[in-house]
């Protein structure tokens, strides 16, 4: 019985790592790096500005800022998206921690993708969706409006 469990937990552990190498050879090394352990993701609870974005492909990217004299003290995200979208979100994010406002308006999806070492074609968009989310939400400190895009 032992002998029996070794071996399924071996066939389990051999099968997760081909899995991995796969996820390695088709998103690159640091796409699979974020998607497996994304910094900054969850709601900010004392979040001053909320970006969300609902992409074409039908998943969601939300930012999460807190920004104080025009500089974001810290951001976070949330998605419901494929891998692609964790990496990008949490690049986004990243990326924006102690800006001001000017220069993370600056941050666009071409900016992720760099950051990424880019994406495969068919997921591109996840990067654009996680700019426009940020922007989003910069766009509702600014109006002064807390609230979803
Ligand atoms: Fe929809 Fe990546 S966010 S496919």
């Amino acid at each position: 019985m032992i002998a029996m469990k070794d071996e399924l937990d071996a066939f389990v552990r051999e099968t997760q790592e081909q899995i991995d190498q796969e996820g390695k050879a088709a998103y690159g090394e640091e796409v699979f790096r974020r998607w497996k352990n994304p910094r900054h993701f969850g709601p900010m609870e004392d979040a001053t500005a909320i970006g969300r974005i609902k992409g074409k492909c039908g998943d969601s990217m939300e930012i999460h800022l807190k920004i104080q004299d025009e500089i974001i003290q810290k951001a976070s995200f949330v998605t419901d998206g494929c891998a692609s979208s964790v990496a990008c979100g949490s690049v986004a994010v990243e990326l924006a921690g102690g800006k001001s406002l000017d220069e993370a308006v600056l941050i666009g999806g071409d900016t992720i993708l760099a950051q990424l070492e880019g994406l495969p074609r068919e997921e591109t968009h996840c990067a654009y969706l996680a700019a426009e989310a940020l922007h989003a939400a910069i766009h509702n400190y600014i109006v002064g409006c807390f609230q979803e895009s």
